[in-house]
């Protein structure tokens, strides 16, 4: 039995966001539907997760001991990482202490925080297709990793660095030296640590969102631990399309061979049973013909799930928010849809942005605007939804309502 107590009160559900961007921003939403204490922690001030929870805070997640005053101070039941630059060894203490749960578990942020953790652990200890790859310190260990076998074309990144930041693709002995110098600049941490991986030329890359929660409306399979019975639930594929590294456009479903769904299934439950714990993964998948490839896995929302919002009963966020709680999950799809990403264009703080009312009028659309306080060029302040009885038409009107969206710097 899941019991829920009333916020602010002295028995509360309490649960701390650990990162409160958009993704965060949507759980934290969720959280606060159920009726559940919401605490948003983020290295800056008013970042959007903050902006809808019941208290904000911000400090450095990744200094361990500004992580563990946090966590002891606040008591939150859950701990949620939203981000991967988290203190995970000292989540790991703090979970082996009893003193919190994190989700899915202390471990699963660990490993998926740096690229070297989960590729080793998919491709080295559960034997799962990924990309030919070599871990590399040097320029040198890197053309030597290429001659060896890696081959061109082949891409670099560094193994501590999310949407696409420091990444680039490698066609001839030319490109190496720019490679190996994007990916030290591009780095979350300048350890110099790279990932060189054989390019696969896929047909086409999907999110599988997959979700490890108690019971639920149709449940795929079932196999028992911690105590109770976890069962694993798949969306519908999405499909999408990057940029540099970085999701621009996102739909769901994505039509596919039911051999290699098959296959996409049985990767993402292997990997996520192995992770454990309760909540929701975004496994990402490259699928040519009947054939998949593992590339990595997300263990919580992931950015093109953002499509759910508008083709889900429950989208991938409510879904993450009952599956922690221990409460069942439907991920059933109602309609399909699209989502396109809106970037901020300009370099400035409290832009505005014209033409929403634009935006909106195309027709079965929607809009999220994050609230970002600054904006980058590059940085992703929005994203436009939209359903149709097609995924083709869906995408037409997503990239259509992003398109109207003006943001200014005033
Ligand atoms: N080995 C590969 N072969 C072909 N394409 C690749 C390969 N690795 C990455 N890509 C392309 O680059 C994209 C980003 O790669 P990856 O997911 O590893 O980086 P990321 O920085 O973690 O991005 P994000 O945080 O947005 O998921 C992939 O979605 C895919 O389109
Ligand atoms: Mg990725």
């Amino acid at each position: 039995m899941t019991t829920l107590g009333t916020p602010l009160s002295p028995h509360s559900t309490k649960v701390m966001l650990l990162g409160a961007g958009e993704l965060g921003k949507e759980v934290l939403i969720a959280l606060q539907r159920l009726g559940v204490e919401t605490i948003a922690v983020d290295r800056y001030d008013h970042a959007p997760g903050q902006q809808v929870a019941h208290h904000a805070r911000t400090i450095a997640m990744s200094d361990p001991a500004q992580l563990q005053a946090l966590i002891e101070a606040e008591r939150p039941h859950l701990v949620v990482p939203e981000i991967e630059a988290i203190a995970t060894p000292m989540l790991e203490q703090l979970e082996a202490q009893g003193v919190v749960r994190v989700i899915p578990t202390a471990r699963a942020a660990r490993l998926t925080m740096d690229r070297e953790g989960i590729r080793r652990l998919a491709a080295e200890t559960l034997g799962l297709p990924t990309s030919p790859y070599r871990f590399c310190d040097s320029l040198a260990e890197l053309q030597a990793a290429i001659d060896a076998g890696i081959g061109y074309p082949c891409i670099v990144k560094p193994v501590m660095s999310s949407s696409g930041k420091g990444q680039s693709k490698i066609d001839g002995p030319d490109d190496v030296q720019k490679a190996w110098d994007t990916a030290m600049a591009g780095g979350r941490v300048s350890h110099g640590r790279v990932i060189v991986e054989g390019f696969i030329d896929f047909d086409y890359e999907i999110t599988l969102l997959t979700v490890r929660a108690r019971g639920g409306v149709g449940a795929a399979s079932s196999n028992s631990s911690e105590g109770g019975q976890v069962e694993t639930h798949f969306c519908d594929p999405i499909g999408h399309v990057q940029v540099s590294g970085d999701y621009v456009e996102s739909w769901q479903p994505h039509p596919m061979h039911p051999a290699a769904l098959e296959k996409a299934r049985q990767i993402a439950r292997a990997v996520t049973d192995n992770l454990g714990g309760q909540g929701i993964f975004g496994v990402e998948l490259f699928v040519q013909g009947e054939q998949v490839w593992f590339s990595e896995v997300s263990p919580r929302p992931h950015d093109t799930g953002l499509v759910t919002l508008c083709t889900q009963h429950q989208s991938e966020f409510e879904l993450h928010a009952r599956a922690i709680l221990g409460l069942p999950v439907d991920t059933s799809l109602r309609n399909p849809g699209a989502s396109a990403v809106i970037y901020g264009g300009v370099e400035a703080a409290g832009i505005v942005f014209d033409g929403i009312d634009e935006a909106l009028r195309v027709p079965d659309t929607d809009l999220r605007l994050f609230g970002k306080p600054e904006s980058f060029a590059k940085r992703r302040m929005g994203v436009a939804l939209a359903r149709a009885d097609d995924v083709d038409t869906a995408r037409v009107n997503a990239k259509l309502a992003a398109s109207k969206v003006k943001p200014r710097a005033v």
